[in-house]
């Protein structure tokens, strides 16, 4: 059966108000599908992990908004709020709107194009982003083989098109193949939800690029090997000054290629400035609940009364950022978005 708009992780069929999301809690293992009805199963696919990564949250989001309606905005934000895309989306969503006298009588027609031009751009920025990656790693990795080392997902599961980290990954790696070269990646499997492992191991084996996962406490390790020549990872949000929040576990890859001296950089389209804030240092992520940390899946690793903390994600200051790749170009310190 064909959709009028098919990105693998996401199907949408305006004609038939069939909506689709790929369930990735259950990769790698199945490939299955959930519905989308209403706004309430979009809250609750968000919520729960069904889908993620901030672009494509964002994106399921405002299908929320066109099975609902746009009195839901202030409820979808709340599934997720760390990532901006959802807020920026909304916002962008806000002005389109405003701009056209009638839209409370065309509301969905509205919605529906909205939807269908971002998906469009974010597509392009992924490309984008993607070069404007391989552009610098041309210039500060000059090896035949390149090493990286990312954290969490942020590939065509968690976006539109390549990927932001991933997309630069995997365009590097088609460009360097070309003139005899490769890549290699070490994936961080990414506790407690293991979207390393399940996740961006899934998409680099469809690839067919060489990785190997490591534990998350493994990465010193390779970097004090001399096994790891770039560390390359996406973004929630990033604040004006450039400081970012991404996956719990980045600000440790930071610190560490601080000290090895390794090339540490963050991908993310321009949607994923915070322009209201100057910095990060007071932001509040989420927590999470415990279950994520006792158990895997639905298996008990520990005992279930034992307390956890389980932060989703953790702030990077910009100091130890050495290059921020956008869709608009790549910069260096000091930020200043
Ligand atoms: O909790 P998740 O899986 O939504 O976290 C995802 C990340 O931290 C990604 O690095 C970020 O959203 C960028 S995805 C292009």
């Amino acid at each position: 059966m064909g959709y009028e708009i098919d990105y693998y992780n996401i199907k949408i069929d305006f004609e038939k108000n069939e909506f689709l999301v790929l369930d990735q809690k259950l990769l790698p293992f199945e490939e299955r599908y959930i519905k989308l009805e209403t706004v309430q199963d979009v809250y609750d696919v968000i919520k729960n992990m069904n889908v993620r990564g901030a672009p494509l949250i964002g994106i399921v989001a405002l299908i929320g908004l066109y099975l609902g309606s746009y009195t839901d905005m202030e409820f979808l934000k709340k599934a997720r709020p760390t990532a901006i895309n959802i807020f920026n989306y909304f916002n962008e969503l806000k002005v389109y709107l405003e701009k056209r006298a009638d839209h409370h009588k065309d509301y969905k027609e509205l919605v529906r194009s909205f939807i269908i031009d971002i998906l469009k751009s974010e597509y392009t920025k992924n490309l984008k982003i993607s070069q404007n990656g391989f552009e610098i790693l041309k210039k500060i990795v000059n090896k035949e083989r390149i090493n990286f080392l990312t954290h969490c997902n942020t590939g065509s599961l968690a976006t539109i098109g390549l990927g932001t980290a991933l997309g630069i990954i995997k365009y590097t790696s088609s460009e360097v193949l070309r003139s005899g070269g490769k890549v290699f990646v070490w994936v961080d499997e990414t506790r407690p939800y293991l979207q390393g492992s399940r996740l961006t191991a899934w998409e680099l084996h469809k690839e067919g690029i060489e990785f190997k996962i490591i534990t998350d406490n493994s990465a010193a390790y390779v970097m004090s090997k001399g096994l790891v020549d770039v560390v390359c990872v996406g973004a929630d949000r990033i604040a004006k000054n450039g400081d970012t929040a991404n996956k719990i576990g980045t600000l440790n890859l930071a610190i560490l290629c601080k000290y090895y001296g390794i090339p540490f950089i963050v991908a993310a389209p321009n949607s994923s400035i915070d322009t209201n804030l100057s910095d990060l240092r007071d932001f509040e992520v989420e927590e999470r609940q415990k279950d994520e940390v006792i158990k895997i899946g639905d298996i008990p690793i520990t005992r279930q009364d034992y307390e956890v903390f389980n932060p989703s994600f953790d702030i990077t200051p910009c100091e130890l950022i050495d290059y921020i790749v956008l869709d608009s170009g790549v910069y260096s310190k000091p930020y200043n978005f």
